[in-house]
């Protein structure tokens, strides 16, 4: 039988965002136990973090550098098997490579890193060690997501024509990131977001979950990126033409200025006999469209579903699932595959999946910067 992993935090501390999701995803299985972390550069504040989560106070380290020293130390029975990467994004790929090197499982929030660079270094780290490399593109964890990507694969909508994706929130309509706002700061400032700002930062995961359900890849693009809020150094609206296999044709619009949007990420595609329909803010139904007959709507467990869709499910039809969920199900896919448990759900985005979307993040600020319409999605 399967034991229950050992995992490491490094970020996530004390009034962090996305911390807390990730220990409430990995605990829900009991696939992971929390047993060590690095939680804030602040030491005081690690300490607390540490103390609040139950932590041994002598595996609340100071740092990752040290955490790795020590933890490497201990008996096997003892030691972490993984690493949870949940700081800002300058620091992914040097302490992605650093747990890598130092021999131990990485689960990484995206984006991968500051640029295609630094995503090829991490690439290369994970080959060598021989661990696996597990990036948060959450929304591919959603039950219905699956759901859409196994219709889509097995031909129900027939050649895919359209693919329509879109990423609306308006968290950035001001300059909360000169008032204090912690996520906001780091997130217009480009040494620690990186190249892309609201492209980097929600783009990205339109893109791979575009790319994911479609089962398409991106060829060609045309871009047009814009920065409303006045002294902002990163962009804060993004929009993409795309091209992409087969003659598919695609739109995508990620904004963080849409005043007063939440989290508005939806994902149309559409073949030559119907379309599906999947919003993130209505993640259990799932709406499908057809030429020749009534609409459809698929709930999360409801009849029909596929068995990789009923694998992410947890509870029955009405019971909603969300946000926590889907980080669930990619921290059991990442154990299963650790575990090698064959059978298993062991799918998770990857190294593939970083390369790629940090290859779409280079071209579109390429593109931009060009004054071709049209240029290539430099392969990953
Ligand atoms: N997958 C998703 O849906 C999703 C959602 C939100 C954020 N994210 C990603 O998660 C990451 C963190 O975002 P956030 O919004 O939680 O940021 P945040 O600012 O709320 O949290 C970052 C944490 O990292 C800590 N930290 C910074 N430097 C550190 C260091 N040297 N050692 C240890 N800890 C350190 C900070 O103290 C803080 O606790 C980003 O890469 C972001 O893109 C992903």
């Amino acid at each position: 039988m399967k034991r229950t992993l050992r995992l490491a935090m490094v970020g996530g501390g004390e009034g962090a965002f996305i911390g807390s999701i990730h220990r409430a995803a990995a605990a829900l299985d009991g696939d992971w136990r929390l047993v060590a972390g690095a939680f804030s550069s602040d030491p005081e504040r690690n300490r607390r973090s540490g103390e609040m989560l139950g932590i041994e106070p002598e595996r609340t380290y100071p740092s990752l550098d040290a955490l790795l020293v020590a933890e490497a130390a201990l008996p096997p029975e003892k030691r972490i098997d993984a690493v949870s990467i949940v700081t800002p994004n300058h620091l992914h790929a040097p302490m992605a490579i650093a747990a890598l090197d130092a021999g131990f499982h990485v689960f990484c929030e995206k984006p991968m890193a500051l640029n295609m660079e630094e995503s090829r270094q991490i690439a290369q780290a994970a080959a060598r060690s021989g661990r696996q490399f597990g990036l948060a593109f959450t929304y591919s964890g959603y039950p219905l997501v699956e759901e859409a990507r196994v219709r889509v694969a097995r031909g129900d909508f027939g050649k895919i024509r359209l693919v329509q994706v879109e990423y609306s929130q308006g968290w950035l309509s001001q300059a909360i990131d000169r008032e204090g706002n912690k996520q906001a700061e780091w997130r217009t400032d480009p040494a620690r977001a990186g190249l892309g700002g609201c492209l980097g930062d929600i783009g990205t995961h339109a893109f791979h979950l575009a790319e994911h359900v479609s089962g398409l890849q991106v060829q060609e693009l045309c871009a047009d990126l814009a920065t409303h809020v006045p002294d902002r150094r990163l962009d804060d609206d993004v929009s993409v033409l795309l091209r992409l296999t087969d003659g598919a044709r695609g739109v995508l619009k990620a904004t963080q200025v849409a005043a007063g949007d939440e989290n508005g990420l939806k994902l149309r595609i559409y073949g030559e006999h119907g379309g599906l329909e999947w919003a993130q803010m209505e993640p259990n139904t799932l709406n499908l469209r057809w030429l020749d007959r009534p609409a459809e709507i698929i709930r999360a467990g409801g009849p029909g579903l596929a068995d990789s869709t009923l694998q992410r499910l947890r509870t029955p039809a009405g019971h909603p699932e969300g946000y926590i969920e889907a980080f669930a199900n990619l921290y059991r896919a990442f154990a299963n595959r650790i575990a090698g448990e064959v059978g298993k759900d062991c799918s998770f985005p990857s190294v593939d999946a970083g390369l790629r979307t940090m290859a779409f993040v280079e071209s579109v600020i390429a593109n931009n910067a060009s004054d071709r319409k049209w240029t290539e999605l430099a392969a990953g």
